[in-house]
């Protein structure tokens, strides 16, 4: 089959990939793409485009894999192209807004989540589908790379289990960060640090792994945290635990481009940004 991927970024580069490994040719459209998006792509020896009406002019199904909070702009393009073919929203969205992509895409529409880093190798990385189609979607990966799941349940399920899993994830990180800011602030860090060697000994080395580890990418969490939150209250839960975390993302954020971010410069992210 022809499939196309919007857009490749670190995770969909890497659902290109497997497509292609699993012998399909696959599409991705260039316009308004930055740099490491083009040489992603054409590193994966995928195909690009220039115009949206060629990819879905050429594709038979497609995969949105961007940013959370660009997900229903990019489903809306692609129905406003002419897309009538299968359409995976693979994005980290709450459940309500997949069913609302579902609504504007129609019956072709196939819900996804994926838990796990970008695939790179067999055993890390699942994308779970649910819908109508899911079964007929999960078809299109014969390689061992991503483990595909269906989640019986309809569209909205997929991105139900995605909230959940990633509302402790990345909750939980953007918890430690928040401690370990206020521990500064009070000036009780090498206190905190000495408690916690005592009765909670891999939470030092775990605040410094998180802090590393999602300062580039904590731009891209804000709207992640407020789908989860959105998730949480449209089933009368509280969302504030993850409006919270997503406050500490959006000061993270001036981080996206640092080469070689640590806890310090984290921390003091999150300070300056203090507010009454
Ligand atoms: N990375 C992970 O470990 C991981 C794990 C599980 C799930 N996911 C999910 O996978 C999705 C994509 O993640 P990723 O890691 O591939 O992100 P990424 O590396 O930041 O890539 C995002 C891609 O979308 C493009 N993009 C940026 N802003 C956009 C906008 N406003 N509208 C449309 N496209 C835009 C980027 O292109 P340019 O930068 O070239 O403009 C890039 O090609 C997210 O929904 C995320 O939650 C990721």
């Amino acid at each position: 089959m022809k499939l196309g991927v919007l857009h490749p970024g670190a995770m969909g580069v890497t659902i290109g990939a497997a497509l292609k490994a699993s012998g399909h040719e696959v599409l991705w459209l260039k316009e308004g793409r930055g740099e490491e998006t083009v040489r992603r792509a054409a590193e994966a020896g995928l195909v690009s485009v220039p115009a949206i009406g060629e990819l879905v002019g050429q594709c038979a199904g497609l995969v949105s894999i961007c940013p959370p909070h660009a997900a229903t702009a990019v489903a809306a393009a692609v129905k406003q192209a002419g897309f009538t073919g299968s359409y995976l929203d693979a994005n980290a969205v709450a459940p309500a807004t997949a069913r609302q992509i579902h609504e504007l895409i129609g019956d072709t529409f196939v819900d996804g989540g994926i838990v796990g880093p970008p695939a790179l190798r067999p055993g890390t990385t699942r994308l779970y589908l649910s819908g109508h189609d899911a079964e007929a979607v999960a078809g299109w990966f014969s390689d061992d790379v991503l483990g595909v799941h269906v989640v019986s349940g309809p569209a909205g399920a997929a991105s139900a289990l995605k909230m959940c899993y990633a509302a402790y994830t990345k909750g939980t990180s953007a918890l430690l960060l928040a401690i370990r800011a206020l521990a500064e602030a009070e000036g009780v860090g090498p206190s905190l640090l000495e408690e916690w060697q005592r009765s909670q000994p891999d939470l030092s080395a775990r605040s410094e792994a998180t802090a590393r580890g999602t300062a580039a990418k904590a731009w891209r969490f804000v709207g992640e945290m407020e789908e989860i939150a959105a998730s949480f209250t449209a089933r009368g839960l509280p969302g504030g635990f993850h409006l919270a975390a997503a406050d500490i993302y959006q000061r993270m954020a001036e981080l996206k481009n640092d080469a070689a971010p640590d806890l310090e410069k984290v921390l003091e992210a999150i300070l300056h940004q203090r507010r009454d």
